[in-house]
């Protein structure tokens, strides 16, 4: 148990969190600076420096200018394509100087919505930029999600403007982006007024009458005027990031500026201990959070550099891809997902591929985005040579929940777990009856409201499903849809989702979305989806699918299965990675008819299940129990 710097930060962030957060501010340039930190007048809806007004990209880019104008911000690598280049500060101000004067000059204004769906290249972040230049509000989508997917954001977030590119670029194939666009414009109810494309010689889209060529856009007399910040308050939404629960209709996290801005860049200098001027690797991608907080706006808010890649941890083109990268922008700080290392170990198992890259900046490996298994914590920390630090967040919080804050003070690691919690969170472990739990017993993780700075303060334009998702089920705590416990030291433990969310190689998915795509399949009666255990990928998901009376599955299962792979596949994405589905007579379920999906997957992993008094048959899980675990 820390006693030392780590324990005083803590106890103070939750003794005086206006003190603390207040003081965290002053790392931040405000136009109208804080007067109030924290309100708290209308629980479970609060608000962080309530009042104060700033900027988001005049803290990213206009204000290092003076300083570090000819530091590199950006640096761009794509093994995919070839392409490097690199941009400072200077430079990248210019181009978003001129995005954010052309988007202006289309009409977009404060509080507009602008939908970014575009593969990991410089442009993205320019867009990211440039809409929070202006106060617009972007929204940006995971370019391996597919036209449902997009059709279920564009009617959420109803943007005025779509900013894509013509292609992604995965390692077997290019994936043309403007058809998926195209068919999700054409799936949703609201239409945006314009969509920018982004050609890229690999694939060249079609343009129609909505469609502006990007390098036209960006040539525009608008765009040479170029635009200035617009002065936003900090409960401003600065993006709409939306991510899976377990219905099919994704929810929109609503990021502010002000909190945003503070717990980013106290987060760096606590959490991942990268300094102004120093480089930090993340490999993720701008559509998940990992890549908006910790590619983006972390790095920028701190006069650091980042890195944009456009590849893999493997065959982009081998496995010390990300050891090349680390030496060759002398990377401090790597961040990436346990399942990137485990692809990494997989292929060089002895971690040859490390030695021969000068590796003397690196100092830390940080993970998320799944849980970090023992295995693979001790091959990274063995091959690299560095503290390999696990931490726990989601897309809600936008920064870490719990972590070790080893530039506050290094405490031991322990494999398995996360550390501790990041001080502003009160995590506690409660159960079925929303008592707390001691130290190693498990239950539902909840956090003490108020959440701090950074944190969703609700969900875009759903105060309800805010409230409904994560504040009902325990008054005065958000529901993290996590379970695990706390042990005697304070080491938080998560063992996995207690919902039905997926997590398929650090992405989250939801089984709504996967089952929606089955079911309209027209042979599918019923289905079900759920997460099995992957070696690699952390979950996989599988189908159980009903089929309609009267269609033979002998005759027909294996074409039937087939199309379904392939539908999910062009209604969510690849990124599902669904594979395996299995025709079933019936599926389990309680009394009032809930499919009974955590009983499955139990059962899929080997485990032995917990089986509700309320199944309302017993023997249709006993006739899937050979299907769903055929060693059994
Ligand atoms: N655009 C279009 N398609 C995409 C895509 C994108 N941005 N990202 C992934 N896909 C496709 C892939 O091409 C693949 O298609 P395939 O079925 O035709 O091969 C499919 O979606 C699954 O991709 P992926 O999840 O990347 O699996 P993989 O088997 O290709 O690679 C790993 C496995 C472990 C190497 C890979 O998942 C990985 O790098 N994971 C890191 C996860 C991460 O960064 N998570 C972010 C949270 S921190
Ligand atoms: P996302 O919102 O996509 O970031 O996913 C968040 C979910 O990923 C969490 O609710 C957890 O289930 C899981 N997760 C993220 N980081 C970790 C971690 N370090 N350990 C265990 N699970 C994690």
């Amino acid at each position: 148990m820390s006693t030392g710097a780590y324990r005083k930060s803590y106890d103070a962030s939750i003794a005086d969190p206006q003190g603390f957060w207040g003081e965290a501010a002053k790392d931040i340039d405000w136009i109208t600076p804080p007067t109030q930190v924290l309100d708290d007048s209308n629980p479970p809806f609060y608000r962080w420096f309530p009042g104060a007004t700033l900027n988001t990209c005049y803290n990213a880019l206009d204000r290092h200018i003076a300083e570090r104008g000819d530091q590199v911000a950006i640096h761009y690598d794509s093994p995919v394509t070839g392409a490097k280049a690199s941009y400072t500060y200077a430079e990248v101000l210019s181009e978003v100087r001129r995005l954010a004067g052309a988007l202006a000059g289309a009409g977009v204004v404060k509080g507009d919505r602008v939908v970014v769906y575009m593969p990991m290249v410089p442009e993205a972040v320019f867009a990211m930029l440039a809409c929070a230049r202006i106060g617009a509000v972007h929204s940006v989508v995971f370019g391996g999600f597919a036209p449902a997917e997009l059709a279920a954001r564009i009617d959420d977030a109803k943007p005025k403007v779509i900013l894509s590119a013509s292609c992604g670029i995965e390692p077997s194939r290019v994936v043309p982006y403007k058809p998926f666009l195209d068919e999700g414009i054409e799936r949703s109810e609201h239409k945006p007024e314009l969509v920018v494309m982004l050609q890229r010689e690999q694939c060249e889209a079609a343009m129609g009458p909505r469609d502006v060529d990007w390098r036209e856009f960006v040539s525009s007399p608008a765009a040479e005027a170029g635009a200035d910040c617009v002065e936003v308050a900090a409960t401003d939404p600065l993006y709409i990031l939306y991510t899976s629960g377990t219905t099919g209709k994704p929810k929109g996290i609503y990021r502010d500026n002000g909190g945003h801005a503070v717990a980013l860049r106290w987060s760096m200098r606590n959490i991942y201990g990268v300094e102004p001027g120093e480089t930090m690797f993340t490999a993720s991608d701008v559509g998940w959070v990992v890549g908006h907080s910790y590619i983006v706006y972390a790095p920028l808010l701190t006069g650091a550099t980042t890195i944009v890649y456009e590849g893999k941890p493997v065959g982009t083109p081998d496995a010390g891809a990300f050891w090349r990268i680390v030496s060759e922008y002398g990377a401090v700080t790597m961040f990436t997902a346990p399942t990137a290392i485990r692809a990494i170990k997989r292929e060089d198992p002895e971690g040859s591929k490390v030695e021969g890259y000068d590796l003397s900046h690196f100092k830390t490996l940080y993970l998320a985005g799944e849980r970090l298994d023992p295995d693979t914590y001790h091959w990274a920390h063995e091959k690299l040579g560095v503290p390999v630090v696990d931490n726990w967040w989601q897309t809600e919080t936008g920064w870490p929940i719990a972590a070790n804050c080893r530039s506050l003070e290094a405490l031991p690691i322990k494999p398995g777990s996360p550390s501790v919690c990041v001080p502003g969170y009160q995590v506690e472990i409660l159960d079925a009856m929303g008592e707390k739990l001691p130290a190693g017993q498990e239950g539902a993780i909840c956090i003490k409201l108020p959440l701090p700075p950074g944190t969703f303060p609700t969900l875009y334009n759903d105060d309800e499903r805010f409230v409904s998702s994560y504040m009902a089920a325990y008054p005065g705590y958000y529901l993290t849809g996590d379970g695990g416990y706390i042990d005697e030291d304070g080491y938080v433990y998560v063992m996995g989702r207690t919902d039905d969310v997926l997590n398929v190689a650090g992405h989250r998915l939801s089984t709504g979305s996967i089952e929606a795509a089955l079911a309209g399949h027209e042979a599918v009666a019923e289905c079900a989806v759920i997460g099995v255990h992957d070696d690699l990928k952390g979950q996989l998901p599988r189908a159980l699918v009903v089929l309609k009376a009267g269609i033979d599955a002998a005759s027909q299962g294996e074409r039937i299965k087939k199309e379904l792979v392939a539908r999910v596949r062009s209604e969510v994405g690849a990124v599902a990675a669904l594979r395996q589905v299995d025709i079933v007579t019936a599926l389990p379920k309680t009394r009032s008819g809930k499919i009974l999906r955590k009983t499955m997957r139990e059962i899929a992993d080997g485990h032995t299940p917990v089986v509700p008094a309320t199944i309302e048959d017993v023997n249709v899980l006993t006739m899937l129990t050979p299907i769903l675990h055929p060693e059994d």
